[in-house]
C-alpha cells in the first residue's frame, strides 16, 4: 500500500464557500488501485500555506505520495508548481510531461496546465489540475506507473525489471 496524501488548493473551497468535489474523486481512483489515504486536507492558494503543508507532509508525516489538485492554470492565485519547485529536492519532469501528451489528446486546454512533479527525501509530489473531470483524466494515465517508481524511491525495489 502507497501511503498517499490528497491536497486540494482552492481558495474558495478553504472558506466553505465551494464543495470539494475533485479531492474525494482522486480518493475514490486510488483507492480502488491499492493507495492507502493517510491525508486529505483542502487549503488556500497561498504560496507560503502551501509549501507549509507540503513540507509537512513530506518531513514529518512521510507520506511516500503527494498528489494535489488545483492551482495549475494561469490565474493571478495559481501558484501550485511554484510552491512544489520549492520544497523538491530532484525534478521529476516526465510524469507532467506525460500528463500534457496524454491530455492534449483529450483537449487543446491540456497545454494551460503548468503541472510540476517531484521528490523531496521520499515524497513523490504530482499536481494534477483541479476539475473532477481533469484530474480523473491525467490520474488515470500516470497511475500504473507510480507503484514502481515509488518502490525504487523508497528502496523496496531495487532495480528496474529487465526482460
Ligand atoms: N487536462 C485534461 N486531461 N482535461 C482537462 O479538461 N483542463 C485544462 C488543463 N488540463 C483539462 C486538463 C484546463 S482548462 C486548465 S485551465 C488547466 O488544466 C489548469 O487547471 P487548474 O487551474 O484547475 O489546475
Amino acid at each position: 500500500m502507497i501511503r498517499t496524501a490528497v491536497l486540494t488548493m482552492s481558495d474558495k473551497g478553504s472558506r466553505g464557500e465551494r464543495e470539494d468535489l475533485t479531492g474525494p474523486a482522486i480518493m475514490d481512483m486510488i483507492k480502488d488501485g491499492g493507495f492507502e489515504i493517510v491525508h486529505y486536507k483542502m487549503i488556500p492558494d497561498d504560496f507560503d500555506t502551501i509549501v507549509k503543508e507540503l513540507l509537512y507532509l513530506c518531513d514529518e508525516l512521510k507520506v511516500e505520495l503527494v498528489l494535489t489538485n488545483g492551482g495549475t492554470g494561469f490565474s493571478k492565485r495559481d501558484i501550485t508548481p511554484e510552491a512544489t519547485m520549492k520544497v523538491i529536492e530532484r525534478n521529476v519532469p516526465g510524469i507532467a510531461e506525460a500528463m500534457r501528451l496524454k491530455s492534449l489528446q483529450i483537449t487543446p486546454k491540456a497545454m494551460l496546465s503548468r503541472a510540476a512533479s517531484g521528490i523531496r527525501g521520499g515524497t513523490l509530489i504530482v499536481n494534477l489540475p483541479g476539475s473532477p473531470k481533469a484530474a480523473k483524466e491525467n490520474l488515470e494515465f500516470i497511475m500504473p506507473a507510480l507503484p514502481h517508481g515509488i518502490d525504487i524511491l523508497t528502496g523496496r525495489d531495487s532495480e528496474c525489471a529487465r526482460k
